[in-house]
């Protein structure tokens, strides 16, 4: 790396991030440490109250080489790097462009005091951006700085920073170690979990052509994730809604996740939730990637031939939400009650979030799930209302007919011989793999969340 990247942190933070000055870090800061009895079944977290902060590893079959720790705490980011760095070493951070410079100066500051050699790398999150443009730029970053095998990548950010950060990592000089810190909800609890990393392409040159999601990438297992609950402090309230969107999925599925009381726990603390109480946060984080971490050790590169679908059943409602996510046109109206939904404008207009489709996704599956009889009767209805509660969306306008929408589905990677494969919420909070399901059932499911 060229010594003159060691500029004062203070100037080499991206410009768009509005200064909030340095984090205070708190004293007396309690970090529990948990040892891994993995890969089956990683660890109790621990979160001394009122700082919450744990360890937790959890390692992921069947390379015995990758193991991933999971800290969870508050003012944790700075340490991202610390005992993976080499003396004289380098690291490449890789930054979400939306972050405060609070959350990311003290992680800069904290590697000029271990001596390492550092560069920054700026990611705007959208899907757009999650392309092979912006994989090249990580990667030339890297390749300026001279980065070696042995050195780091540390990413900051949301899944997309993360996502893109994490493919560079698995590319760069046939991959190098990463650390990822998400800091948005949804980040947190699934895209900073399992070693996915991606970017979207389009199939052809058209610049209407649709985006196809994370169809280019690798697994990629991250040496080290790192959950800081200042993060969330700044997430606006949209986005952490729609975090809460991948918790009730793992909600739906947790009796097949070794985490069946998982609903029943969001629902009882859904109010702590949208406070963003720390420790309820905390806990939240703690309970969903100690499940998805179960999912992932098990199965890791979704290949079990099981009913529930192994990993694959953490895509419960995704096949219908990545064919919703990206159309554009789309609005919605926030329903339930206004206390909780009452930092969402009104009528919000597409695109849509994520997680947002993710949650339609949810309802469509359930829907699907009644009629076929796998899933509890009233199952779409209880969601419906949870989902509004949380201040989610549950119709849309402006979708475009459902045969359009089915078709778009056919896209889907669970598509096996261009019959589609759904993911269903069944009793018991389990998970079971539908395979070519009735077009009826697909194109009603679509129109239960048509506004
Ligand atoms: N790899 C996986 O297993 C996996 C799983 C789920 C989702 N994903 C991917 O994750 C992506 C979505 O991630 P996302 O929901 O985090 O969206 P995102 O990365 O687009 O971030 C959302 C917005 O929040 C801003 N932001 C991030 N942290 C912030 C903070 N602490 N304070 C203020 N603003 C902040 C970002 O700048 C951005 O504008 C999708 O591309 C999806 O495909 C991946």
């Amino acid at each position: 790396m060229p010594t003159k990247a060691r500029k004062p942190a203070s100037k080499r933070v991206p410009a768009k991030a509005p200064s909030r000055g340095a984090a205070a870090r708190p004293k007396g800061r309690a970090k529990a440490v948990a040892q891994a009895r993995a890969p089956v079944a990683p660890p109790p977290i621990r979160t001394p109250k009122p700082k919450p902060s744990a360890k937790l590893k959890i390692a992921f079959k069947p390379r015995a080489g990758d193991i991933t720790e999971v800290l969870i705490g508050s003012a944790l980011i700075p340490e991202a790097g610390e005992g993976l760095l080499r003396s004289g070493g380098a690291a490449l951070v890789v930054i979400d462009a939306g972050l405060p410079r609070s959350l990311v100066e003290p992680l800069l500051r904290a590697l000029d005091r271990t001596g390492t050699r550092w560069d920054v790398a700026v990611v705007t999150p959208s899907e757009e951006n999650k392309s092979l443009a912006t994989l090249e730029d990580i990667l030339s970053h890297a390749a300026r700085g001279r980065m070696e095998r042995g050195d780091l990548l540390i990413a900051v950010g949301g899944g997309v920073a993360c996502d893109v950060a994490g493919l560079a990592a698995a590319l760069y000089r046939r991959g190098v170690r990463h650390v990822l810190c998400p800091t948005t909800l949804l980040a947190m609890v699934d895209a900073s979990v399992g070693g996915k990393t991606a970017v979207n392409i389009r199939a052809s040159r058209e610049p209407k052509a649709a985006l196809l999601k994370n169809l280019v990438g690798a697994f990629h297992q991250p040496a080290r994730v790192v959950c800081d609950m200042q993060a969330l402090e700044t997430l606006p309230a949209r986005h952490f809604a729609a975090g809460l969107a991948e918790c009730v999925k793992h909600g739906l599925i947790g009796g097949s996740c070794g985490d069946a009381g998982l609903m029943d726990w969001l629902t009882k603390n859904r109010p702590r939730l949208t406070a963003r109480d720390p420790v309820a946060c905390a806990d939240l984080v703690a309970r969903n990637i100690r499940l998805k971490g179960r999912v992932v050790s098990a199965d890791e590169r979704e290949a079990s031939p099981k009913p529930d679908g192994g990993r694959m059943m953490l895509n419960l409602g995704h096949t219908f939400a990545h064919a919703i996510e990206t159309l554009p046109g789309l609005s919605w109206r926030a329903a339930g009650d206004r206390t909780d939904a009452q930092h969402l404008a009104a009528v919000t207009l597409g695109p849509l979030l994520h997680g947002e489709a993710v949650g339609l996704g949810l309802l469509c599956a359930a829907h699907a799930g009644e009629r076929l009889k796998v899933s509890p009767a009233g199952l779409a209805d209880s969601l419906r209302a949870m989902l509004a509660r949380i201040g989610l969306p549950t119709r849309v306008e402006g979708l475009p007919p459902s045969e359009h929408v089915a078709e778009r589905m056919i896209d889907d990677k669970k598509t096996q011989g261009g019959r589609l494969r759904l993911i269903l919420p069944a009793k018991g909070r389990k998970a079971k793999v539908i395979h070519a399901p009735p077009r009826d059932v697909v194109i009603a499911a679509i129109n239960s969340v048509r506004g």
